[in-house]
């Protein structure tokens, strides 16, 4: 049966990785949380206290903690360096905060961009990230980039993480993530940009099934081409 790969672009809290997750099962692809494995990345380099701009402790640190993905008994997503499991310490402000330089270094997105295509050759894929269009996937046949307003964005990542229980304050969210944005818009390696065959779509004041909706029907209208 045909498959085709699906590239879900945009800024921190746009709703990326919600709909990627339900694209996803709605058409039997693996998913794909880059954003995670930047996130693992940033975990070892804080718990090994690498020293910043090191980026050859921390590609050390990634062969010798590779990451993999697992399932829980719920079918919720679990995220490993080693045999550890760190699905939550990686949503830690600690984590977060750092994110963000470990990214911007050259070899890392190498290391990770690498791991990213061979899993994406595996079969149907729908990836969530900040460069999956521009420079993982770029022959993807669908690429989306969505977008939404910070207050918005912030609300959203409140809400979240109220349910699992990480205290945060509002205010200091919304700087946080402006803040995020301009770091992945404006770094050297590939920043954050839509690529010039993506969709943009405004998900301010749009549902999850909104969005999912008319990420579905343009995949569909692909499938049946
Ligand atoms: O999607 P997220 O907020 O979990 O991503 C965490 C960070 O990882 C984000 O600030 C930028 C970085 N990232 C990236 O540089 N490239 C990707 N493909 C995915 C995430």
């Amino acid at each position: 049966m045909k498959s085709i790969q699906i590239a879900i672009d945009g800024p921190a809290s746009s709703g990326k990785s919600t709909v990627a997750k339900i694209i996803a099962k709605q058409f039997g692809y693996t998913y794909l949380d880059t954003g995670a494995m930047y996130r693992a990345a940033t975990y070892l380099a804080l718990q090994h206290q690498v020293e910043q701009e090191d980026s050859s402790a921390i590609v050390a640190l990634l062969d010798q903690f590779p990451i993999s993905f697992g399932r829980n008994e719920k079918g919720e997503q679990l995220v490993f360096v080693g045999d550890v499991d760190i699905t939550h310490a990686i949503r830690e402000n600690q984590v977060t905060n750092n994110v963000s330089w470990v990214s911007a270094l050259a070899p890392i997105r190498e290391k990770l961009v690498d791991l990213q295509r061979k899993i994406a050759a595996q079969g149907g894929i729908v990836m969530d990230g900040r460069d999956i269009g521009t420079v993982v996937l770029p022959e993807a046949e669908l690429k989306i980039f969505l977008i939404a307003s910070v207050e918005e964005r912030a609300l959203r990542r409140f809400k979240e993480n109220k349910e699992k229980g990480i205290p945060t304050d509002l205010e200091c969210l919304k700087e946080e993530i402006a803040l995020r944005d301009h770091k992945d818009s404006t770094r050297v390696v590939s920043p954050l940009k839509a690529a010039d065959d993506a969709i943009t779509f405004d998900t301010t004041g749009v549902s999850i099934e909104g969005v999912v909706a008319f990420i579905s029907k343009k995949a569909k209208e692909i499938l049946d081409k």
